[in-house]
This record gives C-alpha cells, sequence and structure tokens, in this order.
C-alpha cells in the first residue's frame, strides 16, 4: 500500500478523529463514496456545494473530471481555485472516442484529479477505472474489482462488462485525442429534464409533500413535449405517460411508502430504456 493510500485511510478516518478535535470541519465534508483509484485519481460523487469544493481544495485536488449529465458547478468550483471539465457519459457503456478522451484527461491535467458522476457509485467508478485500463495504469480485473468496492450495481452490465472489452493505448494514440476539454458539454434536453426529475425525486423522498409531487407532474409532461422522446416511440412514450399519471396520483399528501413504490416506474423504463 502507498503512503498516500496510507494518508488517505487518516483522512477518511477524520470524522472519528474529528470527535477530539472539533475544531474546523470534516475533511471530506459534501463529498460521498470518495476513494483513491490511483495516487493520481480519486473518484466519488458530486461535491455538495460549497463545502464539497472546499473539501477538495483541502484534498490537494487540482482538476475535477465530472461525467454525469448535470451541467458542472463551473464557478463554485473555480472559487476554489479548481478546474472543471465536462465529459457526460450514459449508463450503458462508454463509446470509445469519449472514454480516450476521458483517458487524456487524466494523463495531461494537473492532478490529483477527482472525478465524479452523480452519487459516486456507477459511471463515475467505471469512467475512471476503465481510463486507467486505457492508460495501462490498471489490469481490467483490478478495474472490475474497483467498481465492485465502490458500489457499482451488476444491473449495469455495459459498464461492468467495458473494462475487459479495453487495452491500452499507445502515447500516439492518445496525443491524437482532441484537447478542448470543455467546462459545460451540451447534454440533450432528454438528460437535462432527468437530472431535474432526480432533483425533485430526492427532494421527495426525503419529505413528501405535494408541490414536490406536482413538480414531477410536470416534469414528466415537460419530457414528453421533447422531440427526442418522439423519436424514441410510442412504448417510451407511453411509460412517460405511466410515471406522470402515477405521480399525480400522489398527490396532496404522498406517504413515503407510496413514493417509494412508485420508484419501481423509474427503475423499470431505465432498465428497458437506458441501461
Ligand atoms: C419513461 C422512461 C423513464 C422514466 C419513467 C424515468 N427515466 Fe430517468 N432516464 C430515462 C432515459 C431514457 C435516460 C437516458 C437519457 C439520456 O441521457 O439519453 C434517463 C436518465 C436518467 C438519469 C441520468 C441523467 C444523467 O446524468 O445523464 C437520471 C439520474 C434519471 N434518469 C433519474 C430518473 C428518476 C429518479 C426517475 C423516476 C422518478 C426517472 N429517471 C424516470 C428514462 C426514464
Amino acid at each position: 500500500m502507498t503512503a498516500r493510500l496510507l494518508a488517505l485511510g487518516a483522512i477518511l478516518a477524520g470524522g472519528l478523529v474529528a470527535a477530539d478535535a472539533p475544531t474546523g470541519p470534516r475533511p471530506t465534508t459534501g463529498l460521498h463514496n470518495l476513494r483513491y483509484l490511483t495516487a493520481r485519481v480519486l473518484s466519488g460523487s458530486s461535491p455538495d456545494g460549497a463545502d464539497g469544493f472546499a473539501s477538495l481544495k483541502r484534498l490537494g485536488v487540482r482538476t475535477l473530471v465530472s461525467v454525469d449529465g448535470a451541467t458542472p458547478e463551473v464557478e463554485l468550483a473555480a472559487r476554489c481555485g479548481l478546474r472543471y471539465v465536462h465529459l457526460p457519459v450514459g449508463y450503458d457503456g462508454i463509446p470509445p472516442a469519449q472514454l480516450a478522451r476521458i483517458a487524456k484527461a487524466l494523463r495531461d491535467l494537473p492532478g490529483p484529479i477527482y472525478l465524479h458522476c452523480h452519487h459516486g457509485k456507477h459511471r463515475g467508478p467505471a469512467a475512471a477505472t476503465s481510463a486507467l485500463v486505457c492508460l495501462g495504469e490498471l489490469s481490467p480485473d483490478d478495474a472490475v474489482r474497483a467498481m465492485r468496492d465502490a458500489g457499482t450495481d451488476p444491473r449495469y452490465a455495459g459498464l461492468l462488462g467495458l473494462p475487459h472489452t479495453l487495452r491500452p493505448l499507445s502515447a500516439g494514440d492518445l496525443d491524437r485525442v482532441p484537447s478542448d476539454f470543455p467546462a459545460q458539454a451540451p447534454t440533450a434536453d432528454l438528460t437535462q429534464r432527468m437530472v431535474q426529475i432526480d432533483a425533485t425525486w430526492e427532494r421527495l423522498k426525503a419529505r413528501p409533500d405535494a408541490a414536490a409531487a406536482l413538480q414531477l407532474q410536470e416534469h414528466y409532461r415537460e419530457a414528453r413535449r421533447l422531440t427526442e422522446v418522439a423519436r424514441r416511440g410510442v412504448a417510451f412514450t407511453a411509460r412517460l405517460a405511466e410515471a406522470e399519471a402515477a405521480a399525480g396520483r400522489l398527490g396532496a399528501s404522498p406517504t413515503p411508502r407510496e413514493v417509494t413504490a412508485s420508484q419501481k416506474l423509474c427503475v423499470q423504463c431505465h432498465a428497458k430504456f437506458r441501461d
């Protein structure tokens, strides 16, 4: 184990240490599922506001790579002197060109580098470990092990299966990959709407109320109006309409149980059309 990993152990134990030293914030406040994949590359959740970025700064991080669909909080990062790069990926695998860009970012941008998705369990660990396989810094077996450790769900077969389809890229291959790393990449309208659906959903789960249920219903209605949704066909549109109706049925005082039960509509649609 490297000195850096030992140091990380100490950092993660910071929650306990903090009990003896109540001054100052915990070193990892605002970050979840944080882990070092190599001495230079960490993965984890989207930083929770200013606290999360301040924690990254304290950890010495210099560059953030987001593979999430949400628009990165570039301003908050910049206030901590952190550069953001946005290279979003889906749940069904990562196209070779996008993976090569992520690998090049990890190779060339100032480290340590924090690569994140939303929760830090699925797309982030998959993208980071797969890019490290492309760089020859992890074996496919180690990459899959690291994903499982991070909590990547076995239902994302396209993510867990990815490392074994890869081999290291040559320095020349990587040199030819474009290095215009955007701070905010354009994302599809449906992706953006799903990011909002997810945020509303999190609110609803934390505190079920009529306003959030209504908002969820409205997001689904807006989603149905998108041209890309029409292109996906009637089966997809019908599922969106079903989810919209279910959100409507949550009504004025949804119970936590009803909210949780309606989650199966998210999971079922994702299983069929996304993952
Ligand atoms: C009718 C189908 C359908 C339903 C219902 C649905 N989704 Fe989605 N969702 C999708 C599809 C398709 C995508 C991928 C869109 C893309 O980026 O191409 C997606 C993407 C997402 C993403 C990824 C966004 C990103 O960062 O790229 C999240 C998060 C998400 N959905 C959350 C939810 C939640 C939470 C619910 C339920 C409250 C839900 N979705 C209900 C079809 C659905």
